[in-house]
């Protein structure tokens, strides 16, 4: 027979919902090796920031930040290799064209263009780095918590089954 287990609640995953939830997508290249130096020299930057490695910033797309929008983001930074020394030519030059598209829709939809941002890193530029992951979270703090609330599917689905009761 199966036991039960309880999961103690120092192992819950939870989330202080004080805290700005804020997506950050890195390019593999210039934007990590800033982070790589950002850890080796022990600065701070933002907890809150969840950061999601790419190969690089082409990879980016408005439905994919605008997914992180509809999962609860309050918003999305972009950090990227500066224009002309992306590995892959040109994609932090597309990820620009994609964020003025994103911007747009963001202000259609009354969430505003401030919440997503693209910063050029220079190449292992930790302090840089460090100091435009903290602005930005400022920024975030300030505009407060995303409209859009992130609803589970499964509880939309058993209110829907509820309302045929
Ligand atoms: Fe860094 Fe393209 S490789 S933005």
């Amino acid at each position: 027979m199966a036991r039960k287990r309880k999961i103690p609640q120092e192992f819950r995953i939870c989330r202080d919902e004080s805290e700005p939830r804020i997506v950050g997508f890195v390019c593999n290249w210039g934007a990590y090796s800033g982070l790589e130096m950002a850890g080796v020299k022990k600065l701070k930057y933002a907890p809150s920031v969840q950061l999601i490695r790419l190969m690089c910033l082409g990879r980016i797309n408005t439905g994919l930040v605008l997914k992180a929008f509809e999962f609860g983001a309050d918003g999305v930074l972009l950090l990227g290799c500066p224009s002309g020394s992306c590995h892959y030519e040109f994609g932090v030059d597309r990820a620009k064209e994609s964020v003025a598209q994103i911007k747009k829709m963001l202000n259609l939809l009354g969430l505003g263009s401030k919440r997503v941002h693209l910063v050029e890193v220079p190449l292992g530029d930790g302090d840089f780095l460090a100091r435009r992951i903290n602005t930005f979270e400022k920024r975030i703090r300030e505009l407060g918590p995303s409209p859009i609330k992130y609803v589970p599917t499964q509880i939309v689905l058993a209110d829907q089954a509820a309302t045929l009761l």
